[in-house]
């Protein structure tokens, strides 16, 4: 058998404040968007914001509900958000980032697998690549600059064989 490697880039900072400054605006608006977030159950509060190419920034929290499975995680409830308001705008950049009580979580968040899944969509959708920056509490933070750099060998719509 043929052995094969990926090859994944990811750039990590100490701090934030390392970043571009596009970068960090958006970061503040996925800052404020998780001090908004119903997070009753979990106490785990994601923000994420979505920059647009049209210069938008559009925001999303996770949405718990006392039906656990019918919550919705924080990148979702943005993208979802911006592709409904903005079916056409590319998406160049999320930024995602956690508040919990103890606000001591170094480990940036790394978006769930249904999440990627549903960035990479958009990605195949608009061929450009979308920025993903994501924080923990303490400043930390990891920037790839491609959602397939999350989501290597994705199923895609290129895989069902009946798509027009
Ligand atoms: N959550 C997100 O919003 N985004 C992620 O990438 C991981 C998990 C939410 C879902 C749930 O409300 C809480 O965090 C705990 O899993």
């Amino acid at each position: 058998m043929e052995q094969k490697s990926i090859i994944l880039r990811l750039s990590y900072a100490d701090h934030f404040n390392e970043l571009d400054g596009p970068d960090q605006a958006l970061l503040n608006n996925a800052i404020n968007a998780a001090s908004r977030a119903y997070a009753p159950y979990s106490g785990f509060k994601v923000g994420a914001a979505v920059q647009l190419a049209n210069g938008k920034v559009v925001t999303g929290n996770n949405q718990e509900n006392a039906a656990y499975p019918s919550g919705l995680c924080a990148e979702r409830v943005a993208v979802f958000a911006a592709m409904s308001e903005f079916p056409d705008q590319k998406i160049e950049a999320i930024a995602v980032t956690i508040q919990t009580p103890g606000g001591e979580i170094a480990d940036p968040v790394s978006p769930c697998g249904a999440c990627r899944q549903v960035l990479m969509e958009y990605e195949n959708l608009q061929q450009k690549n979308i920025r993903v920056i994501f924080t923990g509490e303490t400043g930390k933070a990891i920037v790839v600059e491609s959602v397939s750099d999350l989501l290597p060998l994705s199923f895609t719509a290129g895989n069902l064989k009946y798509h027009p």
